[in-house]
């Protein structure tokens, strides 16, 4: 996402190593939006994958959110023919003819989740798409899509500073038999061990809209961070990799994705992979930063509102 869209000015050519190190390393799942830069951020992997072996890599395309030239944010379509449309423009993009995860990135409101699934279902029917896919979307979405086809897994944020999935939606995934792919586990930068009170932000950078960005919301998270570096220090590691690790500790059905887009970045993050946190680490972890310690929502009250997953 970041590569493209969101997160100020990225580097082509970073971008791109970025990539080729990731495919390099072992990574085998990439995820995207078509709305990630309009098109661009598919287009980019389409590039990075040429001459590739397609089979190696599996690709999570979220669709469905709508956009205007001026970077707006006008809600989700769901319709049939809309999935249809969308998965097209998607399939050329990716300069692929398939998609391995396809998934609405934000219900829609007008149309019922069984017709969208079922316009997916056909797309898989058709060979189009491997498996389908869930963002953000809570316990009764999941099972009634669940009931149209098998869903693969649901994208959600889920970090030490976002954690309301545990709750309900967690046990509804484990109880159907569907994978978690966990985003946001370094809550955007700010778990990265690096971000400070004084960082500058791009225009239109989504951190200075996020509450957990803003003023003293800041300053009581960048507190959790130096807690958490202590326990960093300690087991010789960096506060990402303690965050990611966290993650991976959470159960076998869990996928963190990481958002790097510099070839360094990846490198640490993989370092996470090396990392098992013991039973004392993660209770020193739980007393470092409690369930519900994050201060501020994890999105703004509008994008809040599109999320049917905090309702
Ligand atoms: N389903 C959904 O609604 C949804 C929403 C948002 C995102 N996503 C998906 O999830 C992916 C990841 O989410 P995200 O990028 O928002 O969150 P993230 O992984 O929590 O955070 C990415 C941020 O952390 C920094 N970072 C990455 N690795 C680092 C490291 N080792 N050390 C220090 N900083 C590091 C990145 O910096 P640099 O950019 O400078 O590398 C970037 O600023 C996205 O690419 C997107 O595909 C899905």
């Amino acid at each position: 996402m970041g590569m493209s869209d969101l997160y100020g000015p990225a580097d082509e050519a970073e971008s791109l190593a970025t990539i080729y190190a990731a495919l390099d390393a072992g990574v085998n799942l990439i995820d995207t939006g078509d709305f990630y830069g309009m098109g661009h951020n598919e287009m980019l992997i389409g590039r990075a994958l040429r001459g590739r072996d397609r089979e190696q890599v599996m690709i999570s395309v979220k669709f469905g959110t709508l956009r205007d030239a001026a970077g707006g944010w006008h809600g989700s379509d769901g319709r049939p023919k809309a999935v249809a449309n969308f998965l097209a423009y998607t399939l050329r993009r990716l300069d692929t003819d398939y998609v391995d995860i396809y998934r609405l990135s934000r219900l829609d409101p007008e149309v019922p989740i069984e017709e969208t699934i079922g316009a997916i279902a056909e797309q898989v029917q058709a060979g189009r798409v491997r498996h389908i896919g869930l963002s953000e979307v809570g316990a009764e979405a999941i099972r009634r899509a669940n009931a149209v086809h098998p869903i693969s897994d649901l994208q959600i944020e889920y970090s030490l500073l976002s954690r309301s999935i545990e709750a309900d939606i967690l046990p509804t995934l484990r109880e159907l038999g569907i994978g978690l792919t966990a985003y946001g586990v370094l809550s955007r930068g700010l778990l990265s061990g690096r971000w400070t009170a004084e960082q500058a932000l791009a225009p239109g950078d989504f951190r200075g809209f996020s509450p957990r960005f803003q003023g003293d919301n800041l300053v009581a998270n960048l507190g959790l961070v130096e807690a958490l570096r202590t326990i960093a220090a300690a087991r010789g590691a960096t506060v990402a990799q303690i965050a990611i690790a966290w993650v991976l500790s959470r159960g076998e059905d869990i996928v963190p994705l990481v958002g790097a887009r510099r070839p360094d970045r990846l490198t640490e993050s993989l370092g996470a992979l090396d990392l098992r946190l013991t039973d004392d680490d993660l209770a020193a972890i739980e007393l470092a930063v409690p369930v519900g310690a994050a201060a501020g929502e994890r999105y703004a009250a509008p994008a809040m509102a599109d999320l049917d997953s905090e309702r």
